[in-house]
C-alpha cells in the first residue's frame, strides 16, 4: 500500500469521537479511516490522568498495528492529559483536539474572555487554558465541567427542556464572566450547539474542536504529501474503507453512532486492546 493510501487512525473513549470523524469525512473525503471506540472502559472524563494515559497508550499501540499514517486523538479528555506522553512514546504524526480548538478560540475572541466547557478531567487538566495562554497570555479563561451533557446527548435529549435547564445552570458562571467565545471541549457537545447557543446568546461564538481538528489534519497531511487525491471533492474510484473497532459489544455503538456520524455505521468489530 502506498504511503498516502494508508488509513488514518482515530480513537475515542466511545462514540463521541464520531463527531470528529464526521468532520474528517467532510474535509478529507478520500481518506480511509480506522476508528477505535474504547466502549468497555468509558467514560474517560471522570477518570484520573494516570488511567487515561494508560488507556491512550494501549489504544495507540492497537491502531499502530494496523499500519496507520496519522493518529487523531478525538477524545478531549485523552488529548488533554495524554498527548505529551504519546508524542514522546510514538513517532507517527499525532493530532489532538485541544490545540486546534485553542487556536480558533484565541482568534475568535474580541473581548479577551474565553469560556471552556468539558469533562471534569479535561477542565481539571487546564489543557485548553494552557494552550490558549501559550498563544496569547492576555486572554482570560473560565473553565466549567458539564458532566451531565454526555449522558444527555447519548440519551438523544438534544432539544429537551431538561437539557436547556441543565445547560442554563452549568453555563450561568460563563455568562456572568461575560465570555464572548466558548470552546465546546468535549466530543459530545457539538450535538448540543443549538441549546448552548440559546443559553449563551447569539453574540457568543461557539468553537467546535471537532471541525477545527479536521482542518488541522488536512494541513498536516498536505504538508507531508500524504493526502489521498480526490476529484474536486468527489472521490474517484472506490469509496474509502471505514472500519470501526470497539472494546465492548458493538450493538449500542451501531445504534447510537449513526446519530453522531450522520450516516449508517457498518463493519464494527469487537477487539481487545489491553
Ligand atoms: N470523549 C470524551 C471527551 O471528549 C467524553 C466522554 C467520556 O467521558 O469518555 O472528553
Amino acid at each position: 500500500m502506498t504511503n498516502a493510501k494508508r488509513p488514518i487512525g482515530i480513537f475515542d473513549s466511545g462514540i463521541g469521537g464520531l463527531t470528529v470523524l464526521k468532520e474528517m469525512i467532510r474535509v478529507l473525503p478520500g481518506e480511509a479511516t480506522l476508528y477505535l471506540g474504547d466502549t468497555a472502559r468509558l467514560p474517560y472524563g471522570t477518570k484520573s490522568e494516570e488511567t487515561v494515559i494508560k488507556y491512550s497508550i494501549e489504544n495507540t499501540r492497537f491502531l499502530l498495528r494496523h499500519n496507520i499514517k496519522l493518529l487523531i486523538v478525538a477524545c478531549n479528555t485523552a488529548s488533554a492529559v495524554s498527548l505529551p506522553v504519546l508524542r514522546k512514546e510514538f513517532s507517527l504524526p499525532l493530532i489532538g483536539v485541544i490545540e486546534a480548538g485553542a487556536r480558533a478560540a484565541a482568534k475568535a475572541t474580541k473581548n479577551g474572555k474565553v469560556g471552556i466547557i468539558g469533562t471534569e478531567t479535561t477542565i481539571r487538566s487546564s489543557a485548553y487554558t494552557k494552550a490558549i495562554k501559550a498563544i496569547n497570555p492576555d486572554i482570560d479563561t473560565v473553565g466549567q465541567p458539564c458532566p451531565l451533557f454526555v449522558p444527555l446527548v447519548e440519551e438523544g435529549w438534544i432539544d429537551d427542556d431538561i437539557t436547556l435547564s441543565i445547560a442554563g445552570r452549568y453555563l450561568a458562571p460563563l455568562r456572568k464572566a461575560g465570555v464572548d467565545t466558548l470552546v465546546l471541549g468535549c466530543t459530545h457537545y457539538p450535538l448540543l450547539k443549538r441549546a448552548i447557543q440559546r443559553i449563551m446568546g447569539e453574540g457568543v461564538v461557539l468553537i467546535d474542536s471537532a471541525e477545527e481538528t479536521a482542518f488541522e489534519v488536512k494541513e498536516v497531511l498536505t504538508h507531508l504529501g500524504l493526502v489521498v487525491p480526490t476529484d474536486g471533492g468527489n472521490i474517484s474510484g472506490m469509496t474509502p474503507v471505514r472500519k470501526y473497532f470497539v472494546t465492548d459489544v458493538p450493538l449500542r455503538f451501531e445504534d447510537q453512532g449513526s446519530r453522531f456520524l450522520g450516516e449508517r455505521i457498518l463493519k464494527v468489530e469487537k477487539v481487545e486492546v489491553e
